[in-house]
């Protein structure tokens, strides 16, 4: 079994032999390698069960360091560089040669980040090498945001698991491409459409429909992504619970409690309302609900605004039906 820790420096060392080390960043964590090793990245995919056509994300500790691996940065991608690194925004880059062709399956783009939770700042800043890092979970099952949730899944198949405590922000990076003046968004994630917005004229975003989008730009948007075991359903929760019933479900719910169905079968993802506390929670409520003995999880949209967008883009994937 991995050991779980928050030792640096052997995380650090486990690396540099091309093992592979599960961090955390302030979206989920992480499953790294050496990015620039295709035996360790081999590794990586295989860990997963992840099919090769589903490139991975490579990180840095700062922007200085991933010149050695893009072609060029233009003016727009280096405006959102400054303004959301460190931190849960992905840029899709041209890639240089030194990043090997399994890290981005086949593809001219690299996928990076920069993340900001201190811990994985320090230890990516103490590597000469970037991590590639898909989020740390079996292939199409949901993102982890404790250590603990790694352990559970991958924890018989990797060394180490570093301890950076609960994700800060819960749901995975924003991803965006560049298309001419257009700045494309191929997953709605940490960094909200009202933030970018800030930074790049409203006209210029685009919101790609990857759950319809079957390009090769955004090869791992499947439309049953994130799916726990048990099925999802999503509606208005006071109608699916009259549906039904209240013997063998749980309900995932944005902040109201519903008296009907016992305390222990339900998770309120924010009674307060807020969008970042709901994402916070998102995961480890699913992962809670597939543990329980139901038949089914009921389960509300949020607001879609902010982090609500991609709150519900989640929702919507873990309740997709998983038969592709
Ligand atoms: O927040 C995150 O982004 C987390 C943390 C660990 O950084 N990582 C993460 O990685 O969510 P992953 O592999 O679970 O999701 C990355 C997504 C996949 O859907 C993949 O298809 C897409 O990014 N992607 C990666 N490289 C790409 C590329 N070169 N072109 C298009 N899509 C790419
Ligand atoms: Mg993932």
């Amino acid at each position: 079994m991995a050991d779980i820790g928050n030792d640096l420096v052997k995380a650090a060392d486990l690396l540099r032999q091309g093992e592979i080390v599960a961090i955390p960043t302030e979206t989920v964590y992480g499953l790294a390698g050496n990015a620039l090793d295709a035996a360790t990245v081999s590794k990586i995919f295989a860990i997963k069960n992840r099919p090769s056509f589903n490139p991975l994300i490579i990180h840095t500790s700062h922007l200085e360091k991933i010149h050695p691996y893009v072609q060029s940065i233009s003016a727009q991608a280096q405006r959102l560089a400054e303004t959301f690194w460190p931190g849960p925004l992905t840029l899709l880059l041209y890639k240089t040669k030194i990043v090997p062709d399994l890290v981005t399956a086949g593809s001219d783009l690299v996928a990076v980040r920069i993340p900001r939770h201190p811990v994985t700042q320090q230890l990516l800043s103490s590597l000469d090498f970037p991590l590639a890092a898909p989020s740390a979970n079996p292939f199409g099952y949901i993102s982890p945001t404790r250590a603990t949730h790694v352990e559970e899944q991958l924890g018989d198949k990797i060394p180490y698991i570093l301890d950076g405590g609960p994700c800060e922000i819960g749901i995975e990076s924003t991803i965006v491409g560049f298309e001419e003046d257009k700045v494309i968004v191929y997953r709605l994630g940490g960094v909200s459409i009202e933030a970018l917005s800030k930074v790049v004229d409203e006209k210029n975003i685009i919101v790609s429909d990857s759950s319809k989008d079957q390009s090769p730009q955004a090869p791992g948007m499947l439309t049953s992504h994130y799916a726990p075991g048990k099925k999802v359903i999503l509606g208005h929760l006071d109608d699916l619970i009259m549906q039904y019933g209240t013997d063998d479900i749980g309900i995932i719910s944005f902040k109201d409690y519903y008296p009907q169905v016992p305390q222990q079968r339900q998770c309120i993802l924010s009674a307060s309302g807020n969008l970042n506390e709901a994402a916070q929670c998102l995961f480890a409520a699913l992962r809670k609900m597939d543990k329980l003995p139901i038949q089914c999880i009921l389960a509300e949209r949020v607001p879609s605004y902010g982090l609500g967008r991609a709150i519900n883009d989640r929702l919507s994937r873990a309740a997709a039906e998983q038969d592709e």
